[in-house]
């Protein structure tokens, strides 16, 4: 074909962002509602890295060098050298509906949408452990040192349990809602990795406590999951924000926001992806997330998302 094309979607994290880098487990989700599209045709000339209300279209391949590197224009090359077609120029329009820089994996997702175009372009097969690591190329570059969380969540269809580069399915058996409140402030991850490093550096005795804390929760987390245990799953997602505040991740926008959810009667809430800034996610009982969405845009949020975890259940 003359065009190739890809998608990809956003992800949130349950439990676990920051101390997944220094080799937790973390629990994620898909979110096929914020989806990512790109095409690729082969290369032309052309403005690069244009960005404009998610709308980006880049030039890949050695005669694209040039513009600043992006997570996707790498994760792009990589597959390019894997096939042997270093020296092919390859142009992708990306159109992106997740929120930039707010703890929903648009890197990664754009990175995955225009690695799978490019393949479909060339007619090359794609099997996971080469996307995988494709994308991990590019979060390489967007995060510093990225532990392939986000690139595993955006290419999975269900629920996942992430540790030390292998993500596997875990079962979700509450029946609950998930809001997800975007801050609107961008955060980047690049610094809030290189700030928690920082602090988990300055104090490794306190650094060890707090990966000990944070392995208690998520292991705890999972089961409550899995066995439906609502309230408590509630009551680890606020201890882990505790946590994360520790960390200096945290800001007063995102603390207002878990206050106004708690107030609202969620069981739980928390900063969702690398904090300073980005999104908040709550966990709400069935019928009451408009109900504390509300509360959330009341208190700064400048728009929400709801997840039942009944949609999580099924592969999207
Ligand atoms: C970002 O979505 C999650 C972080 O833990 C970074 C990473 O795991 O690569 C903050």
């Amino acid at each position: 074909p003359a065009v190739g094309v890809g998608r990809s979607h956003a992800k949130a994290i349950l439990l676990g962002e920051h101390t997944v880098v220094h080799g937790t487990a973390a629990i994620a989700f898909p979110l096929p509602a914020l989806p990512v599209r790109a095409i690729a045709r082969p290369g032309r000339s052309g403005p690069r890295e244009v960005c404009a209300d998610g709308h980006f279209r880049f030039l890949a391949g050695e005669a694209g060098e040039g513009g600043p590197p992006s997570g996707p224009r790498v994760a792009v090359e990589e597959a390019l050298r894997r096939w042997g077609m270093t020296g092919v120029l390859v142009e992708v329009d990306v159109e992106c509906d997740i929120p930039l820089a707010r703890g929903l994996g648009s890197s990664a997702a754009c990175a995955g949408a225009a690695v799978r175009a490019v393949a479909d372009l060339y007619g090359r097969a794609l099997d996971a452990a080469t996307l995988y690591d494709c994308v991990q190329c590019g979060e390489q570059v967007a995060h510093g040192r990225a532990s392939g969380i986000d690139a595993s969540a955006v290419l999975a269809h269900g629920p996942i349990l992430f540790q030390r580069g292998t993500a596997r399915p875990i079962g979700i058996a509450v029946d609950a809602e998930l809001v997800i409140a975007d801050t609107g402030v961008p955060g980047s991850t690049h610094e809030a990795v290189a700030g928690v490093r920082r602090t988990l550096d300055a104090d490794p005795r306190s650094a060890r406590r707090v990966l000990r804390r944070a392995t208690e929760l998520i292991g705890s987390a999972a089961t409550d999951l899995s066995e439906g245990r609502v309230a408590e799953l509630g009551t680890a997602m606020f201890d882990f924000q505790d946590l994360l505040a520790g960390l200096g991740v945290s800001t007063p926008r995102i603390d207002a926001l878990v206050t106004a959810a708690r107030d609202a009667g969620a069981f739980g809430a928390k900063l969702t992806g690398a904090g300073l800034g980005g999104c908040v996610l709550a966990l709400t009982a069935t019928g009451t997330a408009p109900s504390v969405s509300a509360a959330l845009r009341a208190a700064g949020a400048v728009r929400t998302w709801t997840v039942t975890a009944r949609s999580l259940r099924s592969p999207a």
